[in-house]
């Protein structure tokens, strides 16, 4: 069951990598609380909700990015909200990983990021509002060894919206990001019922791995009014993985 969060009702909000995750579980929480939303992302998804409505994109492609946000504004008259939660992970250290890897996962995760926020900015600093809300990761706020191109991207997201906050705060538009912790969902396939995952699960203060929908609800939370004097955060939603260094067991 969706909880409502208040103050989302018609607002229209683009959510990229809207198909799959936490894209589109963030989707599912914003149409219960009666926002309109599309859902952006290479993929079509089985199972959007009612309320939301899907458009094929590539975010690293600027000219698609910026066509999308016109046709939207073309049939909306307004975009309220931007959720960034496309995003790639490619295994490999400094030695493993290929070049070719590495770009890509920054073009989809740094630069993708970067060229949503940009084809809505100067729409929202017109209407003085709008909320823009990066997915980033614990990855881009502590190091791992074997997963440098995306831990790379996810910190630089992280100091990009502080910088985007600091930009866009006099037009009145807010910038934050949220980094979740361990979620389960087609991204960690190859570490869930593993003992890597399992290991990984313990070292959440919680005991557990996060649901897609507790992330989608911090959205909510950082897309409405609610939250409408924070600007230029870091939202850890990760079972308190971050808080604590616990040995796992
Ligand atoms: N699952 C986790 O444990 C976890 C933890 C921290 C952060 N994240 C981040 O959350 C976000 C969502 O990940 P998820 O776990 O839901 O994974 P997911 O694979 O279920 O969803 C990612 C979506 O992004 C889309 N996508 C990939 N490249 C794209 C592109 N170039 N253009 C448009 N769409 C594209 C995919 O098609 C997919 O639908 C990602 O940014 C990920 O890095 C996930």
């Amino acid at each position: 069951m969706n909880p409502f969060i208040s103050g989302l009702k018609d607002k229209v909000i683009l959510v990229t990598g809207g198909a799959s995750g936490i894209g589109l579980a963030t989707a599912r929480v914003l149409a219960a609380s009666g926002a309109r939303v599309v859902c952006a992302d290479l993929q079509q998804s089985q199972d959007l909700p009612q309320g939301c409505e899907f458009r094929r994109l590539d975010v690293s492609s600027e000219k698609l990015t910026q066509e999308l946000v016109a046709s939207m504004l073309d049939r909306y008259g307004q975009i309220d909200g931007l959720v960034t939660s496309a995003g790639i992970s490619r295994v490999g250290d400094l030695e493993s990983m290929a070049l070719q890897e590495w770009e890509q996962v920054l073009q989809v995760n740094l630069t993708g990021t970067m060229l949503s926020a940009r084809a809505v900015a100067s729409h929202m600093k017109q209407r003085r509002q709008g909320s823009i809300v990066a997915i980033a990761s614990i990855n881009g706020m502590l190091g791992n060894p074997s997963n440098l191109a995306y831990c790379t991207s996810k910190g630089a997201v992280i100091q990009m919206v502080r910088s985007l906050a600091a930009e866009l705060g006099p037009c009145g538009v807010r910038v934050n990001s949220i980094s979740p912790g361990y979620i389960h969902t087609p991204m960690t396939i190859m570490l869930d019922e593993q003992p890597v995952g399992q290991a990984f699960e313990a070292m959440h203060l919680l005991k557990r791995a996060g649901k897609s929908q507790e992330v989608g609800n911090a959205v909510a939370f950082l897309l409405s009014d609610m939250s409408s004097f924070i600007t230029g955060v870091n939202l850890p939603v990760d079972g308190g993985f971050s808080a604590a260094k616990v040995i796992a067991i």
